[in-house]
């Protein structure tokens, strides 16, 4: 198989781990026989360094005529000070409005070998935590518009959503949730919000569609209760977009390691942009010490979702897994592996 994927490996810890997920990738193209075309560009605070602004017209161009994206992370202290139109987080917006992902899974997932990273009681984690955030991620207050009046005494974000804007969300969870544990919590907050109540509404119509599912609906500050008093409660976990946005830091802690965690962003073709879900912890940057497994993983969704390399997405998680259980650890998870060290055991892992 061909397939194009740009590569913006943007700020931080970006470049680092982007490079060790590339060698992995590199070995997946020789193993199987593909061949993968890599086209970098630049994004996010090193694109604004370079080209003046974060989301050059021409990043946007090539990650639209690529087969999937790969992203590393953006943003750092550096700008912090720049208005919002201009800051590093709104080319990932950029992106995501762009290449019309509208739907971001976010895996919460407890390695086995793991499990004593959890900050949860053992008990509490039982055999294991696999839960699924379903996230929209191009609607919602994200996207409303976003005003300061002009005596500067005030402001106001709109959040809206459409009826097909929640259909087609909520069909991508119910799929998900057929795939697997057949429940769907649909996270709003009906109870005050007008958006809320469309959300719930049109939630259950999509619902007559998957009877074998169990839906049921919870709002958001019970969900964010609940996730850290009966995770095993959850298996799919539906939210509009900022809701997911507090919803999944929150799941990705109860695993312990955010460092683990891969996302994909994904539209109805099949397109998807994937990255890390942390940031380019600008703290750590360039010491070569970030864990490069959530980028690694993240590169196993793109060959599952976009690419239907489903054996291939399996080999590099098994590789990861194999790794784990032989102790090794980057310095995120107590270990003192680098980042290099740890992909150059996965590597010998596949
Ligand atoms: C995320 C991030 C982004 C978001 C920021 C960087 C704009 O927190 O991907 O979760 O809020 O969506
Ligand atoms: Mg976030």
């Amino acid at each position: 198989m061909k397939k194009t994927i740009a590569v913006v490996a943007g700020d931080g810890i970006g470049p680092e781990i982007v490079s060790e997920a590339l060698k992995v990738l590199k070995k997946v193209e020789t193993k199987f026989g593909h061949e993968f075309v890599i086209e970098e560009r630049l994004v996010g605070g090193a694109a604004y360094d370079t080209a003046g602004e974060c989301l050059p017209m021409e990043t946007l161009e090539t990650c639209k005529k690529a087969d999937a994206v790969l992203l590393g992370a953006v943003g750092g202290p550096k700008y912090d000070a720049l208005p919002g139109p201009k800051r590093p987080e709104k080319a990932l917006l950029g992106l995501r409005s762009g290449l019309g992902l509208f739907c971001n899974l976010r895996p919460a997932t407890v390695w086995a070998p793991l499990k004593e990273s959890s900050p949860l009681k053992s008990e509490i984690i039982g055999e294991g935590l696999d839960i699924l955030v379903v996230r929209e991620l191009t609607g919602g207050v994200y996207f409303g518009e976003h005003k300061r009046a002009d005596d500067g005494q005030s402001a106001s974000d709109i959040m809206a959503y459409s009826i097909p804007e929640i259909e087609r969300i909520a069909k991508m969870a119910f799929e998900a949730a057929m795939k697997r544990g057949k429940k769907v919590t649909s996270v709003d907050k009906a109870n005050v919000l007008e958006t809320s109540r469309l959300w719930r509404e049109t939630v259950n119509k999509v619902a007559l569609d998957y009877p074998e599912v169990t839906l049921e609906h919870m709002y958001v500050d019970n969900a964010a209760m609940q996730l850290v008093r009966a995770p095993q409660k959850f298996d799919v976990l539906l939210t509009e977009n900022m809701f997911g946005d507090i919803l999944s830091d929150e799941a990705s802690q109860i695993t312990g390691s955010i460092g683990m965690l891969p996302s994909a962003s994904l539209r109805l073709d099949g397109f998807g942009m994937y990255e890390p879900i942390h940031g380019s912890a600008p703290d750590i940057a360039g010491k070569g010490i970030a864990n490069p497994i959530a980028t690694i993983l993240s590169v196993a969704m793109m060959l599952k979702y976009s690419f239907g390399l489903e054996n291939e997405a399996k080999s590099i998680e098994n590789a990861v897994l194999s790794v784990l259980e032989s102790g090794a650890r980057t310095a995120d998870l107590g270990g003192t592996l680098s980042c290099s060290e740890i992909t150059s055991l996965i590597l010998a892992a596949l």
